[in-house]
């Protein structure tokens, strides 16, 4: 018998439809009882070099529950990587210790580079401005759970959609359940041209515009706010003309859709005003919440202990 394959969750683009509804499910089920012995005697490994609240936090809390012990850092600087340390070197290192790594960087590619040099499971926390997939489990989650489906649904973006990489991993999540697009952003911001392509190649729906209207928001059953990723830039005079291009706020919703829930990775910064975390419709702080639980789902999808 060979031995069984390795599996990594580097990018939402190696899921099949089936792969997502199963997390999805499997998601619901964490939902319901958390608490499960699961990983023992299993050690995790979160290797943060760029900072994060949510994910490191929320995949550290599902391990916890589950009964898994966590190693790792959340800042680089405390670690050797600081001397000159290759990160091919620290992922060797860290696979002599942990049975999963969990890995945040600041250079797209570097969660499947580091997939490709060790033999234990990496999922990938974030790379740069590339992919952020267990942010689109949950994602994909919390429009299940609001919406009751996942099909057929209006889905509007507005903010940093060139380096926000939530954006980029939830378009290929989402693009196998046949959504309208809504892509709002100034033209510094636009959406990059490969995902222009993924959608026109899988004859999905979209619009861009550069206009945060409330006709486009009446039309929507999801929007999904974003925030000027100004760790991405490399002139922050660029990042100041267009930091507080688009403030949601709660007037802009009167006319807006029963169904619709405004949706955020999280952090925010200005661009969902305070007087919109009182409306019903207003979902992020119950968003991250589901981050536990997707989490859960994906971490022991990869170690195939569900
Ligand atoms: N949504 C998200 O990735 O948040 P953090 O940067 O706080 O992890």
């Amino acid at each position: 018998m060979s031995p069984m394959k390795k599996k990594s969750f580097v990018s939402v683009a190696d899921l099949s439809k089936e792969d997502i509804l199963r997390l999805m499910k499997s998601a619901e089920s964490f939902e319901k009882n958390p608490n499960r012995k699961i990983l023992d005697g299993k050690i995790c490994a979160t290797l943060f070099f760029e900072p994060s609240t949510r994910t490191r936090l929320s995949f550290e809390t599902a391990i916890n529950r589950l009964g898994g012990k966590v190693i790792g850092f959340s800042d680089a600087a405390t670690t050797s990587s600081s001397k000159g340390e290759t990160l091919k070197d620290t992922i060797k290192m860290v696979s002599n210790y942990a049975d999963l790594i969990i890995m945040r960087h600041y250079l797209e590619g570097a969660a499947r580079y580091a997939s490709e040099v060790t033999d234990v499971p990496v999922i990938n926390a974030g790379d740069g401005a590339n992919q952020h997939p267990s942010q689109t489990m949950l994602d994909l989650y919390s429009v299940y759970k609001t919406q009751g489906k996942l099909n057929n649904l209006a889905i509007t973006m507005a903010g940093d959609l060139k380096y926000g990489r939530t954006v980029h991993s939830l378009i290929v999540g989402m693009s196998h359940f046949k959504p309208a697009f809504n892509f709002i952003a100034p033209e510094e911001l636009r959406l990059p041209d490969i995902y222009k392509q993924f959608m026109e190649e899988k004859g999905l729906h979209y619009r861009e515009y550069t206009d945060f209207s409330e006709d486009v928001i009446n039309q929507s059953d999801i929007l999904y706010m974003t925030r000027v990723q100004r760790e991405r830039f490399t002139d922050l005079m660029e990042y100041e003309k267009v930091k507080n291009i688009y403030i949601l706020k709660n007037n802009m919703l009167r006319n807006s859709k029963e169904n619709l829930r405004i949706l955020h990775p999280l952090p925010r910064v200005n661009e969902i005003a305070y007087d919109v975390d009182d409306n019903f419709k207003a979902y992020y702080f119950e968003q991250a919440r589901n981050g536990v639980f997707a989490r859960q789902a994906v971490i022991c999808d990869v170690l195939g202990t569900n």
